[in-house]
Order: structure tokens, then sequence, then C-alpha cells
């Protein structure tokens, strides 16, 4: 069969500027709580590699679109890191060498034929904003569109694809949730407040986008897990997989496309105590203030099963498991490495709930992708990494992306996470990502893996058969 797409559909990759750039001294950059944290506890991180030791590209981005280039992208998102552009919030002054820098990428790739696509926020929070709380903290949202407006009037003319947060749940979960990642809060009541001002903090920068009159979108990048449970005929069962797909889907999905948040999920927030300081002020905003675009990441489903024992909370306060079990399917197909489960069709099922539930909103596939633990192994006597099970998942998902679109979909572009293999959080280098492999130990040097020809070939023919 043979898979084409439409005209126009942009391929590439995803990236964010934390886990690619680096510090180098004299940049200018200040830290952000990732730097601060590594300094604080190495051992969290996978062989205690911190995200200091990045690919580097603020010193490799001219050899990295050019790479991009070879490897078939018409389109790449990044980050613009909110520590770099404004190292000092107190002041507002903008860092000289962050904007060359940023103006460089973005007519480097222009140059190229690239088109940039822009987020705001990839978990990134600067460090002097996190010590007044982050997003706890009201204060921090007008402290965001405040650096938000600074980057649409700075590279507004030339980016026109904008995005105000990549996975808003991740500081939600990571951060206040469980634990794991910093300020290492397990405490719901602050996660919900957490969720609220992203949400408000979105609004905010697209109202202020939308009032500048530039010819370009704005939306957000938001990772969708669809939720299926256990067995469909059984009313709990699917009662517990909408109450997930609420708490994590819908919470951030619904006030981004529909400009409220979930009736159902707000009810339960109630009932338990959990309700955000709101005014209907930022109601308001939200209501009013909705995506052009929505990113969508999409790994892997979740598997879900009503409650089996009687609720019980722990001494940490309510957790959303305490309300339903996850369900462990025999026989999932699974990546190894990651522990994530495959399920390709999960991309096609969050496509058509676009269509059928949010008014079929003009997205693109932002991130998908599979990390892989010891690439090294797969090296061909050229040097090569030869990634076949890469090309074989993207393979997997593009059919149902394609399925997607001869169903109605407005699924405008399919970007692989990610470019070069780069830092990743708690798991540094652990597992690898990239279409471009990075020798770490040899001055970061690139080698196009396998995967990138092949992609290279695909965006050539615009699909594949
Ligand atoms: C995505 C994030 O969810 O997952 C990226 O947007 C991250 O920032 C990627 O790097 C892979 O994560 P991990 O933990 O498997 O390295």
């Amino acid at each position: 069969m043979n898979y084409q797409f439409p005209e126009g559909f942009w391929w590439g990759s995803a990236a964010s500027g934390p886990q690619t750039e680096g510090v180098f001294e004299g940049d200018g950059k200040a830290q952000n709580i990732w730097d601060f944290w590594y300094e604080e506890k190495p051992e969290k991180f996978f062989n205690r590699v911190g995200p200091d030791k990045t690919s580097q590209f603020y010193k490799k981005y001219q050899e990295d679109i050019q790479l991009m280039k070879a490897t078939g992208h018409n389109s790449f998102r990044t980050s613009i890191q909110w520590s770099r552009l404004i190292p000092d919030p107190k002041t507002g002054q903008v860092n000289p060498k962050a904007v060359e820098f940023y103006n460089d990428v973005i007519n480097s790739l222009l140059e190229q034929g690239i088109e940039p696509f822009m987020n705001l926020y990839h978990f990134d929070m600067p460090m002097v904003l996190q010590e007044q709380g982050g997003w706890l903290n009201r204060d921090v949202v007008d402290q965001y569109v405040f650096y938000a407006k600074t980057c649409f009037e700075l590279f507004g003319d030339r980016v026109k694809k904008w995005f105000t947060h990549n996975e808003p749940i991740v500081p939600v979960e990571g951060g206040y949730l469980y634990g794991w990642h910093y300020p290492e809060e397990v405490n719901l009541k602050h996660g919900v407040q957490v969720a609220y001002h992203e949400a408000l903090a979105s609004a905010k920068a697209i109202e202020v986008y939308h009032n500048m009159n530039l010819t370009g979108e704005i939306g957000i990048v938001l990772n969708l897990t669809p939720s299926y449970p256990r067995n469909p005929e059984n009313e709990e069962d699917v009662k517990a997989a909408r109450f997930v797909d609420g708490l994590f889907n819908r919470s951030f999905l619904d006030p981004a496309v529909k400009g409220h948040f979930p009736e159902d999920i707000v009810a339960w927030v109630k009932e338990q105590d959990l309700m955000p300081e709101t005014t209907p002020e930022d109601l308001a905003v939200i209501a009013e203030n909705t995506i052009d675009l929505l990113g969508v990441n999409y790994y892997q489903p979740r598997r879900v099963k009503a409650k089996e024992s009687p609720i019980e909370i722990s001494s940490n306060g309510i957790l959303p498991e305490d309300f339903y079990d996850v369900y462990d399917m025999p026989e999932k197909k699974m990546n190894p490495y990651r522990g994530w489960e495959i399920y390709e069709k999960g991309i096609y099922d969050t496509l058509m709930n676009l269509k059928e539930n949010y008014g079929n909103i003009r997205c693109y596939i932002s991130e998908n992708g599979m990390g892989v633990e010891g690439e090294e192994r797969f090296v061909n006597a050229e040097g090569m990494i030869e990634d076949d099970y890469r090309i074989e998942f993207v393979t997997d998902h593009l059919k149902w992306v394609h399925q997607a679109i001869q169903e109605g979909s407005q699924v405008q572009g399919y970007h692989m996470w990610t470019c070069m293999d780069n830092w990743s959080w708690l798991n540094a280098y652990k597992n690898r990502y990239g279409f471009i492999a990075v020798d770490l130990d040899n001055e970061a040097n690139r080698t196009i893996k396998k995967s990138g020809y092949w992609f290279k070939n695909l965006t050539e023919n615009n699909g594949f058969n």
C-alpha cells in the first residue's frame, strides 16, 4: 500500500533548549531548576550525568541544522530557555548573547528551508523564580507572560509557530505529585494549583500574542495518553478510564481547546477539597484565549481498571492512584528499555478523539519516538547505527496517522523525538532517541543513524510504500 501524506505536511523532529544547548562560560545564562538540582543531588541523575553535559547545540547549531537538512527536515521544534533570555527577572533585561544565539538559530533554520517551531517552556523554571514558589506562585504567571511577550517581540517576525508549554502535566506530576523532579513534593493540592497557573499563563500568553497581530499561530504541546478500560463492557472499568482520561488528558486539553476545565474533574477536585485559588477574571481569560494549533506528543496509552480494594489515602495525602488501578494487560508489546507499552493505534485513537470531541482542532504529532539503551551494539562496519527498530516504530505509527487523515483528522505533521541523541532529565543519556548519534566522549561528534537516511527518503517522497 502507498502511504502518501498531504502536500505541505510538516516533517521533522523535536528537542528542547535545556536538553541540547549546554552552558558555556560567559554566555550569560542563569540557573534553572535542573542546573540547581544537579548541583544539589547529582545522584538523582542516571550515571550522575547532568544538564551540563549536553549535545552542545549552543556551539554546534550550524552543523546540526545542516544535519537536519541531510535527514530531510522541513521543520524543527526547540525551546527558548527562559533562564538564558532573561537571566534576572527582577530587571527583566534581556541577555544580548541569548538574543544573538536564538536569532542565529532561527535565521539559519529559515535559510535551510526548515520552519522553526518555537516552544516557550520545557520544564525549565528559572531558579530565582522557583525560589519564589515557581508555578505555585501567582506572580510567576505574570513573569512568564512578560517573558513570552519578549520572545514574540524579538522573534515573532520570523517564528510563525509558537507553543506556550511542552507537556504541562510533567511539572505537575514530576514536581508536585510524585516527587520525581525538583521541588520533589508530594502534594496534590499544590499540583492542582500548578496546573491551573500553567493553564492561565498559557491563555494569557495567547492573548498577548493575538493582540500583537503577528502573522503566525500559537498553541500548546500536550502529551496525550489515551486511557483504555480493562473491560469495555464493565461500567466500573469504563468509569475508572474516564476518570484517568479526565485527570491526565482533559484537565489540560479542555482549557486549551474549549476554554474551560472538564466538569467531572472540577466536581472531583471540589469533593476532595483540592480547589485551586482562581478568580472570575482568570476564568474569563482562559475562556477567551484558546489555541490555534495543538501539538500532540504520543508515546504510550494507559490501561485502567476499577479500584479493587477500598480507597485508602496515604499519609502523604490523596494521589490519583487511590481512585483507580493500573491494568497490567498481558501480552502487550513493550519497549523493553523504557518500559513503555508500544501501542501504535493509540495515535489514531487520539487523533480521532480530537476530531470527534474537540472540533477537529488542527494539530500535528509533536513527539513520538523510541528510546533505546546501548545502541552501540548496532553499529555496522561503516560506523553507522542500524536502528531498524526505530524505522519500524515510526512506520507503524505513521500508518495510523495516515489512516486518521483518510478519516478526516486535521493532523498536519509528524515530528520525531528527537534529532540528535540528547540529555533527558533523570534518565540523562540512558535511552537514546535520535536520528543522529552523539558521541559524548568524543567532542559530541555526530553520526547519522540508518533511521536518519530513511527519514530523508520518506520526506522526499512525502510518504512511503
Ligand atoms: C518527552 C519529553 O515526554 O519524553 C522530553 O518532552 C523527554 O523532554 C522525552 O526527553 C523522553 O524522556 P525519557 O525520560 O525517556 O528520556
